[in-house]
């Protein structure tokens, strides 16, 4: 068989979208090998968000030229792939400024792949159309033992592509507009994926809330309503999506996060910033305040629910008036956790054409602080999870022998000791600690005795003078 090596970068959609590729080309004789040394294809499945991003493809593909070279010395041809989101954006200009690429292929041409590897053996290919055709609807199945191989929680895309232009994005010129894909669609794969043991889905789209796919009746159905579909699947039990936009939040599907059980109480949902000001410049088209309203029913639907968003800091005018809200904001909802980036101007949009653009220390200083706060309230509602019962699916082998680690409802990572359970139960854990990215329980119903593998005792958690909440 032929070695294909696949690195993605960037969102879940590129972990998905790098799947979905290794499924097709599994169905050309490609089996996938962890290191890109031996491969006769390496695909690296791209980042435009940032221009650190963009970088570190470049940088990459330095790596995988001097690859390219030592094994076509020992008579090994290799061919290099960029697909992703600085393939659609940077299309041949990747060629140019890297020539050891021979295909550049964008989101939207996946499904072509294998006709395009053909191509690209008899000269540099570029393919970065937006067709309106459904290039999910020509992307093979994944097999039984794919599915097995990539564990029991799985991303599915019910929607693509973004309408919302925000001034600072490039979302919407990567993966061209909204698209979502049919209710009949989504649920044979879901279905699939069931059967071979996953139990636990995200439903994914950059504006996934937006999701307006045909239903069973030829209308078009609110993601609410498919995750009403979802939650009937034998063996799926946990169903989360991933990322919302603020104003697509609709009513449906706020109620579902009371009404589904399945429904995880946990929500992605990007702000921003805090001010209005800025939120306007941003091209957000809300307020703090119509955003603070909807948290506010969001919780009154489910109060446990666990909050979740991304920050930009030194947006161009952002001022440190402006900066403070975004901070008061962070400690009046209290994330559970959440991302903070530096703005990094992109090249064709609007906001990298506006004056006023905030100095790099500046931009430092405020990440630092901003960072500094979210991880307050990480910690704190880590620790409230201490002494408390929570169901956790176990996903993967611990850190040591003997531990398996799950998540629990709100994401977050556990440990626990056990040596009757496997991988795929579902267990009440009662959380005895919080350590810095890890909780740490026992089985609900058994003795209460301090650990006696030492490997479980986290040295940081046993130092007193590392008080997690002194912040
Ligand atoms: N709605 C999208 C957001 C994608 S980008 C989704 O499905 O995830 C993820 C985050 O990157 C954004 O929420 C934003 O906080 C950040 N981001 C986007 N463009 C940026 C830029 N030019 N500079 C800094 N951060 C950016
Ligand atoms: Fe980008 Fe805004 Fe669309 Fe999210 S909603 S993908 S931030 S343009
Ligand atoms: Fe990056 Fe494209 Fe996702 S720009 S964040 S890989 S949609």
């Amino acid at each position: 068989m032929k070695k294909v090596h696949i690195k993605s970068f960037g969102c879940q959609m590129n972990v998905y979208d790098g799947q979905r590729m290794a499924d097709i080309l599994g169905e050309q004789g490609f089996e996938e090998t962890p290191t890109p040394e031996g491969a006769d294809l390496i695909l690296l499945n791209t980042c435009h968000i940032r221009d650190r991003a963009v970088q570190k493809v470049y940088t990459e593909l330095g790596k995988l030229r001097d690859i390219k070279t030592a094994q076509k010395a020992q008579g090994q041809d290799t061919r290099i792939v960029v697909a992703g989101c600085v393939a659609q954006a940077e299309g041949a200009e990747i060629q140019r400024r890297q020539p050891a690429v021979d295909l550049v292929v964008g989101p939207q041409a996946y499904h072509r792949l294998p006709e395009l590897l053909e191509q690209a053996q008899r000269r540099r290919t570029v393919d970065t159309d937006l067709p309106i055709d459904d290039k999910f609807g020509h992307l093979p199945a994944p097999k039984p033992a794919a599915i097995r191989a990539r564990g029991i929680s799985a991303f599915v895309t019910v929607q693509e592509g973004c309408d919302k232009f925000c001034a600072f994005c490039v979302v919407p010129y990567t993966r061209g507009a909204e698209f979502s894909r049919p209710v009949a669609q989504i649920m044979a794969e879901i279905e699939r994926l069931a059967a071979s043991g996953v139990q636990d889905v995200t439903l994914i789209g950059q504006n996934v809330n937006a999701y307006h796919g045909e239903g069973s009746d030829g209308r078009a159905w609110g993601l609410a309503r498919l995750m009403h579909r979802v939650a009937e699947v034998q063996g799926i039990h946990r169903i989360r999506y991933s990322t919302s936009h603020p104003n697509d939040m609709d009513d449906d599907l706020i109620a579902a996060h009371r009404d589904l059980p399945q429904v995880m109480p946990f929500l992605h949902l990007p702000v921003q910033a805090g001010s209005d000001r800025i939120l306007l410049a941003m091209n957000r088209k809300h307020t703090a305040d119509q955003y603070r309203r909807l948290i506010e029913r969001v919780r009154q639907a489910r109060p446990d629910i666990a909050l979740s968003s991304d920050f930009i800091v030194g947006f161009p005018g952002e001022s440190d008036a402006d900066f403070e809200e975004t901070i008061a904001l962070v400690d009046e909802i209290g994330f559970a956790s959440s991302y903070s980036f530096k703005y990094s101007p992109r090249p064709g949009t609007p906001a990298a054409d506006l004056r006023e653009q905030v100095p790099a220390a500046l931009m430092d200083e405020r990440l630092q602080r901003l960072q500094a706060r979210i991880e307050h309230h990480r910690q704190a509602f880590n620790h409230a999870m201490v002494g408390r019962t929570v169901e956790v699916l176990l996903e993967r082998a611990g850190r040591h022998p003997r531990q398996l680690a799950g998540k629990t409802p709100y994401l977050q990572a556990v440990q626990i000791e056990t040596e009757t359970n496997q991988i795929g139960d579902r267990v009440q854990v009662v959380i005895e600690r919080a350590g810095s990215n890890s909780l740490f329980g026992r089985k609900a119903g058994e003795p209460d005795t301090p650990s006696q593998n030492p490997a479980m005792l986290d040295p940081a958690a046993r130092d007193p003078a590392n008080k997690d909440l002194a912040a």
